[in-house]
């Protein structure tokens, strides 16, 4: 009864889009209003090397050079954020990639239309356990991602 689920950290990157737009109060807030602990946070410009790195996967899409020049257009604000299940929690407080398809009530569904060349789409989440724990390591170092307790701990897990 007072065991604590296994928690899980996941990756989000409110992209330059969300940053520009002002968005970034209102998008941090969804996660913290739903319970989920933000474990490490910072505003950075990404650097190409990095964006190569985190978009590996995509190399050769017909979309990854917009991509590229995207993300690294302007500053982002990366966080980690923990809960349970946290990986898929977040997916779906986030919504489908194409805003278009994502429905009202999430992130995209709500402040993005359609996706734009460059994939435009406000925010990132990693994908799955895997994805997280990579991204993870690859925008914070360890003494960048802290450990506390909230008050509404005990209500919402
Ligand atoms: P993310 O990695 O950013 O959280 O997004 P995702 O998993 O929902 O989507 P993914 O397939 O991993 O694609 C990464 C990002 O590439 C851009 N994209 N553009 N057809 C297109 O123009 C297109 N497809 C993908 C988006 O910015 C997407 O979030
Ligand atoms: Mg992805």
């Amino acid at each position: 009864m007072n065991e604590i689920p296994p928690l899980q950290k996941t990756l989000v990157v409110i992209k330059p889009d969300g940053v520009r737009r002002g968005l970034v109060g209102e998008i941090i807030s969804r996660f913290e209003k739903r319970g989920l602990k933000i474990v490490g946070m910072k505003m950075i410009r990404v650097q190409r090397d990095m964006a190569e790195k985190h978009y590996e996967a995509h190399k050769g899409k017909e979309f990854y050079i917009g991509l590229i020049e995207f993300i690294t257009s302007g500053p982002v604000v990366a966080m980690v954020v923990e809960g349970v299940n946290a990986v898929r929690v977040v997916r779906k407080i986030v919504g489908s990639t194409n805003p278009e398809e994502a429905a009202p009530g999430t992130i995209r569904g709500d402040f993005a239309h359609t996706l734009p060349h460059g994939g435009k789409n406000l925010i990132h989440a990693s994908g799955n356990e895997e994805e997280a724990e990579k991204e993870i390591e690859l925008w914070f170092s360890p003494d960048e991602i802290h450990s506390y307790t909230r008050v509404d701990e005990r209500e919402v897990i």
